[in-house]
């Protein structure tokens, strides 16, 4: 029946029980999972240095969700309403009930790969007093020029990221969280995404975007020696010590970029390509080789022109092309019906990772605004920037060492 051959399918593509870390590469065999058991059996530990959700492999369903504090609402309710959250994600992501009336929504269903993952905005810090122990890393990022920003689904006082290789898991994370806000706290905007499911490909790979690239190749691995410095905000300082709270922490980017898909179909196959520098069907550099083969971006072609254009994304954003100016880019697609204009309102809810947005996405999108091919085919529609706390330790809630 349809169960088996999922069954099958997903067993094809092997896999460990407890996610640890993140690798989507087409070497790693994260990401899936070895039967139907255990992908809804899959569970992610809310505990650990680093919050859930940031080096674990790419789940299927996401949500993505700001809120903002109520008015009176202060550090108080802000650190009650963080116990409450931390709490409910600590029993949801183990496969559990929240601990009130549960809405039964995730009943039958293992954690899935669920993770949930909390952020601070630079408003919070206003609205909780603590603007001094606020760090510049959270400064509002500069304007870009083709930024079509909606302000009404910006920014926020707090973020809410929710991962899982399950609908039903994941939207029943959601409706807990958004009931544990209460008093204390209103929703500013939500977003919805999606990535492929574990175990749709006869071997794990990277993922596909919805122009149809292998997008991720590029990221920073967790066995390269300078990723945790590159993503992660060291343990114990440098900086003032008023922000060692981050200590383990990270900053998110996160932008809904809308794809004019219906310009981006109308290129040609090698149009495409040049866009982004890469070969669509297996992601390898148009200089040649495989998906993981380094791009040769001094290759001269024929026509005496650069192989890999002087404004092919993939070149631009390339960390040897900015100072070495890296990110971890772990994006969901979304697709919210047609616009009004009769065209898809769909693209990436892009988020990326790192230590420092200002060693990361900062000068990464400043060059792409200056000229990347892909440009005329996106548009920046959304932009949140927000302090991820360090993972918590056991019984303690996330953010509790800035809030308590
Ligand atoms: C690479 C697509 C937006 C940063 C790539 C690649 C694709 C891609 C297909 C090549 C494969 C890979 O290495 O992952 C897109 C699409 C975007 C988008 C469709 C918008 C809808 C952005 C933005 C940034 C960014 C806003 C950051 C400001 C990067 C970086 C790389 C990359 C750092 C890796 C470069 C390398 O290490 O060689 N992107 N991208 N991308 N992109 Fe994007």
């Amino acid at each position: 029946g349809a169960a088996g051959a999922a069954g099958l399918a997903l067993g094809a593509t092997g896999g460990a029980l407890v996610h640890s870390a993140f690798d989507d590469s087409p070497a790693g065999a994260a990401g899936a999972s070895g039967s139907l058991a255990s992908l809804g059996a899959t569970h992610v530990a809310f505990e650990g240095e680093h919050q859930a959700g940031i080096t674990t492999p790419l789940q299927a369903k996401g949500h993505v969700l700001a809120f903002d504090l109520a008015p009176g609402a202060g550090r108080k309710e802000a650190a009650a309403l963080m116990r409450r959250w931390s709490d409910t994600a600590r029993l949801l992501m183990a496969g559990k009930p929240s601990s009130g009336a549960d809405s039964g929504i995730a009943l039958d269903a293992g954690p899935s790969s669920l993770t949930i993952t909390f952020g601070f905005g630079h408003s919070f810090f206003e609205r909780t007093g603590l603007a001094s122990r606020r760090p510049t890393a959270l400064d509002p990022l500069p304007d870009f020029s083709a930024d079509r920003l909606d302000p009404q689904r910006s920014n926020g006082d707090l973020w809410v990221q929710i991962g899982a290789d399950d609908g039903l898991v994941a939207f029943h994370a959601l409706r807990a969280l958004q009931k544990e806000a209460g008093e204390a706290a209103r929703v500013r905007w939500q977003m919805n995404g999606f990535n492929r499911s574990p175990g749709a490909t006869a071997a794990p790979m990277t993922a596909r975007n919805l122009m149809g690239q292998i997008d991720g190749t590029g990221n920073p691995k967790p066995a390269q020696p300078d990723f945790d410095k590159r993503v992660f905000v060291p343990a114990a300082g440098p900086g003032p010590a008023e922000h060692a709270w981050m200590g383990g922490g990270s900053y998110a980017v996160v932008r809904r970029i809308r794809m004019l898909l219906d310009d981006w179909d109308k290129q040609s196959l090698a149009q495409q390509e040049q866009v982004i520098g890469r070969t669509k069907a297996t992601g390898a550099p148009l200089t040649g080789g495989t998906e993981t083969t380094k791009m040769a971006l001094d290759k001269i072609g024929p026509d005496g022109k650069p192989v890999i254009a002087s404004n092919a994304h993939a070149r631009i954003s390339a960390p040897e092309q900015n100072g070495g100016a890296a990110m971890l880019r772990r994006p969901f697609s979304f697709h919210d019906g047609i616009a009004a204009d009769g065209t898809p309102d769909a693209g990436l809810l892009f988020i990326c990772w790192q230590a420092d947005p200002l060693r990361g996405f900062v000068p990464v999108q400043r060059k792409l605004d200056r000229g990347d091919a892909l440009s005329v085919f996106i548009r920046h529609e959304s932009s949140g920037l927000y302090a991820v706390p360090p993972g918590p330790r056991d019984g303690e809630y996330v953010g509790q060492r800035l809030l308590e």
